[in-house]
């Protein structure tokens, strides 16, 4: 990577990490797009698929709260309903195009109830191509569950490093690597076992960064919120997880990382927004990165809600939309309130 690029990227991931915003994750494959779909009776096709990714690019004056938006492959290859290109109406929004490039997760052989996420093969072509499209940023997920002896260091190791290898890739391809270790809510796993679990993941990861080369100042970093399980019957505070949340990053997170991002990860979207906020309010200048979101689930499943795949719902559920970014918006600086009252 040459000095030229280097700045390039950097300057990309700081855009990213804008003051105020932060992400909006809208890559969801057309299997999850169309399970959340089949919930609200919308036709499962490429051209609902495409409706609804319009409404949401479209939304206007979108990019006040976000400062980029993780598309999927399927809606790079679209046009909107006007014949232009996502990317190209994006950019012209003023939000950074990029795009989810792992090819999901299959079972780890010889580790039951483990994952890893495939998609190297190959990947050094997509990545010029996608470059050469105008996307500015990429995406690559790796899942950890937390059960009866799981996660190993197999498996830890082994998602690690595709995402180091990744990053490196999607580096000299000058896109900036966002790099998503997601440690799963699934389970009655404690507050302090998710903690201990997404330490030695992050601590893993940038081994792994570190053995690859990866420049870290030109990646985010997009982790889960160190929460306790779904079925835990300890659920803590928003303070008490914030706390934990950021106890385990400053251990783990390097100080030249731009920025990170957290996932919503399925958890309620207030409480999301709220613990975002709580980091924020709490610790903010205490911190060497920014803390914003790169949610889903907590911006979207209220839009996909209203929407239903009605065209006359199209305006109202931007409307939405444009109300749950807010929110976040508030939470990347720590002045979210839950009352929609006190938000003007
Ligand atoms: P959620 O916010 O729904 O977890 O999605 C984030 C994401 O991009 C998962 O890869």
């Amino acid at each position: 990577m040459n000095n030229t690029m280097e700045v390039i990227l950097i300057n990309t991931a700081h855009a990213l990490m804008a003051d105020g915003k932060g992400l909006l994750a809208m890559d969801e494959s057309s299997p999850t797009c169309n399970k959340r779909f089949a919930i609200y009776d919308i036709p499962q096709t490429p051209e609902k698929r495409r409706d609804y990714r319009e409404l949401l690019v479209t939304a206007p004056g979108l990019a006040e709260y976000i400062s980029g938006a993780i598309l999927y492959e399927e809606t790079v290859r679209q046009l909107t309903s006007k014949g232009e290109q996502f990317v190209d109406v994006l950019e012209k929004a003023g939000i950074i195009p990029g795009i989810k490039v792992d090819t999901g997760t299959v079972d780890l052989v010889n580790f039951p109830g483990e994952k890893i996420t495939e998609g190297l093969d190959g990947l050094r072509a997509r990545l010029i191509d996608f470059a050469s499209s105008g996307l500015r940023f990429a995406k690559w997920r790796g899942v950890f569950s937390i059960g009866e002896g799981i996660p190993t260091d197999e498996c830890i190791e082994a998602n690690t490093q595709s995402l180091a290898r990744y990053a490196a890739l999607c580096q000299q391809a000058g896109l900036v690597p966002i790099v998503e270790p997601e440690v799963l809510m699934e389970g009655n796993h404690s507050l302090d076992e998710c903690s201990e679990v997404t330490e030695r993941v992050l601590k893993s990861l940038f081994y792994q960064l570190y053995k690859q080369r990866v420049l870290l100042e030109a990646l985010i970093l997009k982790p889960n919120m160190v929460l306790p399980g779904l079925d835990c019957t300890d659920q803590k505070s928003v303070v008490e997880t914030a706390d934990a949340t950021i106890e385990c990053l400053k251990r783990c997170v390097p100080a030249a990382v731009p920025g990170v991002a957290f996932l919503s990860g399925g958890q309620n979207g207030e409480l999301a927004s709220e613990r975002l906020n709580q980091m924020n309010f709490k610790y903010d200048s205490k911190l060497p990165w920014p803390l914003t979101f790169s949610f889903s689930r907590a911006i979207q499943l209220p839009v996909l809600e209203y929407w239903k795949g009605i065209p006359e719902n199209t305006s109202e559920a931007q409307n939405i939309l444009l109300y749950k970014a807010k929110c976040n918006s508030l939470a990347r600086k720590g002045q979210y309130a839950m009352d929609p009252a006190t938000i003007e």
